[in-house]
């Protein structure tokens, strides 16, 4: 049986016949041996194999090239050789793939540019390496944390007939030939639809249902933002909590992103040095501040003035009722209040249908999680659990009730307030790791005019 190198290396004990397989990262030879790295993905480290000469597959140890996949048998020992513990003392050796010489990934220091063009291949860098682990662990601890706190996970739908955001920014799906393209009725759903952008509609109706709940899962926008953070697939995680208001879903919302980031701070199991190493000389440090204290909380009326008063000059205009940039979210926590920063009530105008309205009729309970190098990370509110209130403001963003009779409803029965929050999945992962692109933290990034692999 094969052997996870993650798992040899992390032995308590020498071990006398395990056999590894993995992809060369590297080879040297001598006249009697040739060390080979080994890295099977499974951690950051190469296990360093001796190979002595004659022994069996030896012969084919010249054509072990750096991308070539391998099989070793052998005795793992202490190693003599600084800043390992353990090496391999091969018995056998066993060339599975060989690779030719234009392998992509021959010498490190590629560019992430270059990388994302072999979204294939990269995973096998050790950046990459450590980015997709982060991911898979970091969903983990996204579970643990809702399930810990008794919320229930719910997969709402993925082809969806409403525009949650309002915003106009969705895929269409369809199954109509081109000569019909227009003629809904007929389409496969009899009616347009389209990728969800956002699961938080469904989500609130189990919420009215069972208590607290989660989604957690892919949502796309059509948005033609060519940013560093913005994808067109994406995924999102969306609780929503019944008997809870504005300042409960913030806490919410505060104490997830915190809880990830003492998650990433304990359990990287080694990654996180890669990222401190060639991403982000501070990242350990920001990670400690933010995991230890508490955030900042100011209502939109109080950032613009801020904003106003800063006396920098930004490329888009501050004013009370426009929406704030990236460049403003980032000068808030990263220059003013030099910490991650959450800002509430906004003024209805600039926000979707659902949202409380404040007793002040102009402000809507909105919720928005800044850090610093990203801005919004997480975007959230207490919904609109009056009846009027709700159909009103349907109106007012041009939404008819008919088409949301479903939402409407919840608010006919039993009606609760309730509020939640969608933190993006990518934005946190490069919150945790340090990218700077939400291209190199996504397997396969779609955004606009990329749509390869
Ligand atoms: O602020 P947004 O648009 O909120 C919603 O979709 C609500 N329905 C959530 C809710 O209340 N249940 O998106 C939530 C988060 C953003 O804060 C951001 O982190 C991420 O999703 N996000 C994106 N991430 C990557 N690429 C994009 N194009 C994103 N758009 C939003
Ligand atoms: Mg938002």
């Amino acid at each position: 049986m094969r052997s996870l190198i993650k798992r040899v290396l992390s032995s308590e004990v020498e071990m006398a016949d395990v056999t590894v397989a993995g992809w060369v990262r590297t080879r040297r030879d001598s006249k009697a041996f040739s060390f080979l790295e080994i890295n099977d993905g499974t951690c950051l480290a190469n296990l360093q194999v001796v190979a002595d000469a004659g022994i069996p597959g030896y012969e084919d140890v010249e054509r072990m090239l750096t991308g070539a996949s391998v099989e070793i048998r052998g005795r793992l020992i202490a190693s003599p050789a600084q800043g390992q513990k353990w090496e391999m003392q091969a018995t056998s050796v066993r060339l599975i793939g060989e690779v030719p010489q234009d392998y992509p990934l021959q010498k490190k220091g590629h560019s992430l540019e270059f990388l994302r063009g072999i979204s294939h291949l990269r995973p096998r860098t050790n950046l990459h390496g450590a980015v997709f682990r982060m991911r898979s662990r970091m969903a983990y601890w996204i579970h643990q944390f809702f399930q810990e706190r008794d919320f229930t996970y719910v997969h709402t739908p993925i082809i969806t007939a409403s525009d949650c955001e309002g915003a106009g920014e969705m895929f269409r799906v369809t199954t109509l030939p081109d000569d019909k393209i227009a003629k809904d009725a007929e389409d496969f759903f009899n009616k347009r639809a389209y990728l969800t952008v956002s699961g938080q509609l469904e989500g609130e109706t189990f919420a009215c249902a069972l208590s607290n709940i989660y989604t957690f899962g892919p949502t796309f926008r059509a948005e033609n933002s060519n940013t560093s953070r913005h994808a067109a697939e994406f995924w999102m995680i969306e609780p929503e909590v019944a008997f809870c208001d504005l300042a409960g879903d913030m806490d919410l919302a505060e104490a997830l992103v915190k809880y990830l980031v003492q998650q990433t701070l304990d359990k990287n199991e080694g990654d996180l040095a890669i990222f401190e190493k060639f991403v982000d000389k501070e990242l350990r440090q920001r990670l400690e501040f933010v995991a230890s204290r508490a955030f900042e909380r100011v209502t939109y009326t109080e950032a613009v003035e801020l904003l106003k008063k800063s006396g920098k000059t930004f490329q888009y205009p501050v004013e009370y009722g426009l929406n704030l940039q990236s460049e403003h979210e980032r000068w808030l926590t990263e220059e003013y209040f030099k910490k991650p920063t959450t800002v509430f009530n906004y003024p209805k105008e600039i926000k979707p249908f659902y949202m409380r309205l404040n007793d002040d009729g102009k402000t809507v309970t909105a919720m928005d999680v800044l850090v610093p190098g990203i801005g919004e990370i997480v975007g959230g509110s207490q919904r609109e659990e009056r009846l009027d209130v709700l159909l009103a403001n349907m109106v007012h963003h041009n939404l008819s009730p008919e088409d949301y009779w479903w939402y409407v409803d919840l608010r006919r029965y039993g009606s609760v307030p309730h509020a939640g929050f969608g933190l993006g999945f990518e934005r946190m992962l490069m919150f945790a790791t340090g990218m700077a692109n939400i291209r190199d933290v996504i397997p396969f990034a779609r955004t606009p005019g990329t749509c390869e692999f």
